[in-house]
């Protein structure tokens, strides 16, 4: 097992009815900019139960953060906060408005000239704004880290940074707050957590069983629960299963001591800058063509995958490694998420994906080896 420090300082306050603890969680003298999205707190009755919760707290709202949140709107947040004092933010929403939050929060006492520098430079956010959240979309584990990905429309750049400033101080998961969700979004949650398990469990052994272990729970609950709340939006149990094992596939402990490859998550960011796919349909895409490009030197772990999740086992290793690739995109489509790039319509232009990180010189994989090569190979094997 490699070395490690783990410290995750979020308070995850889960289970029916744990929005009204907001009025005990966000401090009393805190003036409180609560931000959200396109709207659908609105529409299932999110909205009303923090506006009641925080009725004897000082709040002005910030709305309209975009899926995949735009730099330029979490702007407009900034200076907003900066004009009104505010000292706390409320995310109220999905990963989107988490992550413009987080940005937000890093961005208001930036010292620097430009806090896109954070994202595009790696500037160092010494200090944040203290940030809550109630989180509605169960996908991301953004309520359980310090990860913020944002997109700037120009130049057209989807980024991420990391800083344990922007770990939420508390988030309030309450799993009925989900049942509003379209299928879409509750299939592409169920991906994109199952995506990030996969990102720190597909790699190489480092004779790390527990650790393994903990990562092929949450794939193995995903599976038994992620087709249950698609297929009854208002099964607690489910929904609850769900949103558990979204925060747990992202919120460090599976990641304790072991390799992390990311480069699917790497490739889809830019799938998602240029063509405006959902981060989960990218993932979905790019992972089955990431094993099956990067078969050899993940040998080990496809084969305890395969055995251990999908109970694929007895045939020669090849054989294994062919049909659990095989497994794992059919697991994307029947929940109704497609895995081929032709199939969004994006048949043009692949080969910028491979451009654009070449660019930032970056090399992408648990060895950092995957070069323009590798990135050209990978989407040609899911182009079609
Ligand atoms: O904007 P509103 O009106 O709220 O609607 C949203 C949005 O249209 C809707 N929605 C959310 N909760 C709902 C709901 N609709 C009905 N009922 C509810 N309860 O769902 C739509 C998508 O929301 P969004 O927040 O964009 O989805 P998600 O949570 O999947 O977040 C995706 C973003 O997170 C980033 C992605 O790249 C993408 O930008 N990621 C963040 C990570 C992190 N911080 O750790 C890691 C991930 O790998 C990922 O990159
Ligand atoms: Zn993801």
């Amino acid at each position: 097992m490699q070395n490690f420090r783990f410290h995750n300082t979020t308070i995850l306050d889960f289970g029916k009815g744990t929005i009204a603890d907001l009025s005990a969680l966000v401090p009393k003298d805190a003036k409180v900019l609560m931000t959200y999205g396109g709207g659908s707190i609105k529409k299932n009755g999110v909205y009303d139960q923090v506006k009641s919760a925080l009725k004897d707290h000082q709040v002005i709202e910030f709305g309209g953060i975009e899926p995949n949140p735009h730099y330029e709107t979490c702007m407009k947040a900034v200076a907003l906060a900066k004009q009104e004092g505010i000292t706390f933010l409320l995310s109220v929403g999905g990963g989107s408005t988490l992550d413009g939050t987080k940005f937000i929060a890093a961005a208001i006492p930036f010292a620097g000239d430009d806090p896109w520098d954070i994202l595009a430079k790696g500037a160092p956010v010494v200090s944040a704004l203290p940030v809550g959240c109630v989180l509605t979309l169960p996908a991301t584990g953004s309520e359980s880290n310090g990860f913020s990905v944002v997109s700037r429309m120009e130049p057209l750049q989807k980024l991420a940074f990391f800083s344990e400033q922007v770990y939420p101080r508390f988030s309030i998961l309450d799993p009925e707050t989900t049942f509003t969700l379209p299928s879409r979004q509750t299939a592409n949650g169920v991906v994109d957590a199952f995506a990030h398990v996969l990102e720190q469990y597909l790699t190489y052994d480092v004779n790390a069983p527990l650790q393994d272990r903990q990562a092929e729970a949450v794939l193995l609950t995903l599976i038994e629960e992620g087709p249950k709340a698609l297929a009854n939006p208002t099964d607690y149990d489910a929904r609850a299963n769900v949103m558990w094992s979204a925060t747990q596939a992202l919120a460090g402990a599976i990641a304790c001591g072991v390799p992390q490859d990311w480069a699917t998550h790497m490739m889809g960011h830019e799938l998602t800058a240029l063509y405006g796919l959902d981060h989960a349909q990218t993932l979905a895409v790019v992972f089955p063509a990431t094993m099956q490009h990067c078969r050899i030197a993940k040998k080990s772990k496809l084969l305890k995958y395969a055995d251990r999740v999908w109970g694929i086992r007895g045939g020669s290793e090849d054989a294994c490694i062919d049909a659990v690739i095989v497994k794992t995109e059919e697991f994307f489509r029947s929940l109704g998420v497609k895995t081929r790039l032709a199939e969004y319509g994006v048949t043009e232009g692949i080969e910028r994906v491979g451009q654009r990180i070449e660019a930032r010189g970056q090399k992408i994989g648990e060895h950092a080896n995957l070069g323009r090569k590798d990135i050209d190979a990978i989407l040609g094997l899911c182009a079609k």
